[in-house]
């Protein structure tokens, strides 16, 4: 049994293609002590000035005192885990504003990187399970795939598999063999844990 982190980041509500992956990750990894996050549904606060005080600066009013402490509960929780899954649909070419807000709460300079020559990353040792949809088709190129890899590898995130259900645009059967060649490779990396 290990902990595992599971974060959805969908807007498209009962529709949502990630969401039924990330599900369907969750089912094949019972056993294992689960923790998830549904960052649209319980959105964590805008990134602003306060909230950037709080994380690379020094809180000082209850406001930035309080984004502190969501910023370090997020953080202990990412620790903590041994593998994340995490749901990366495409929006706009890029990640939900959800999901990069989360990251902008968990990047933490000297908490979850460091910068000497360049960033050294101190989240080493974990593996995450990136569940990606895509309404059109395209290749590793792509920013929500580019993206996970940079932000993820910057925390010190370098073991990461990526998950796609692609051509969700074209229709319902479209949507069938995406779902179904994605489940696939869920079931394949969950087997090789
Ligand atoms: C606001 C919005 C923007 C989108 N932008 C893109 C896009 O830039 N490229 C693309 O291929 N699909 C785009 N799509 C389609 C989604 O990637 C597709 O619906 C996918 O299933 C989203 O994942 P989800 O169902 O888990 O929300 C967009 C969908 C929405 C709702």
């Amino acid at each position: 049994m290990s902990n595992v982190l599971v974060l959805k980041s969908s807007i498209s509500g009962n529709n949502s293609q990630t969401n039924q992956l990330v599900d369907y990750a969750v089912e094949k990894l019972q056993g294992n002590n689960i923790i998830v996050r549904d960052l649209s549904q319980q959105p964590l606060p805008y990134f602003d000035t306060a909230a950037t005080i709080a994380v690379r600066g020094e809180p000082k009013n209850d406001e930035e005192k309080q984004l502190l402490a969501l910023s370090d509960e997020l953080v202990s929780e990412l620790k903590n885990a041994k593998t994340l899954v995490i749901g990366a649909p495409m929006y706009n070419l890029g990640i939900p504003t959800q999901l990069k807000t989360y990251f902008d709460f968990i990047a933490r300079p000297r908490v979850t990187f460091q910068y000497t020559a360049g960033p050294e990353e101190l989240l080493k040792g974990k593996k995450a399970i990136v569940l990606c949809a895509f309404g059109g088709l395209y290749d590793e190129e792509n920013l929500v795939t580019q993206y996970m890899k940079s932000i993820l590898g910057f925390i010190g995130i370098t073991d990461v598999q990526f998950v796609y259900a692609q051509g969700i645009g074209f229709g319902p059967e479209a949507i069938e063999k995406a779902q179904a060649s994605a489940k696939n490779k869920i079931n394949e990396i969950v087997a090789a844990l």
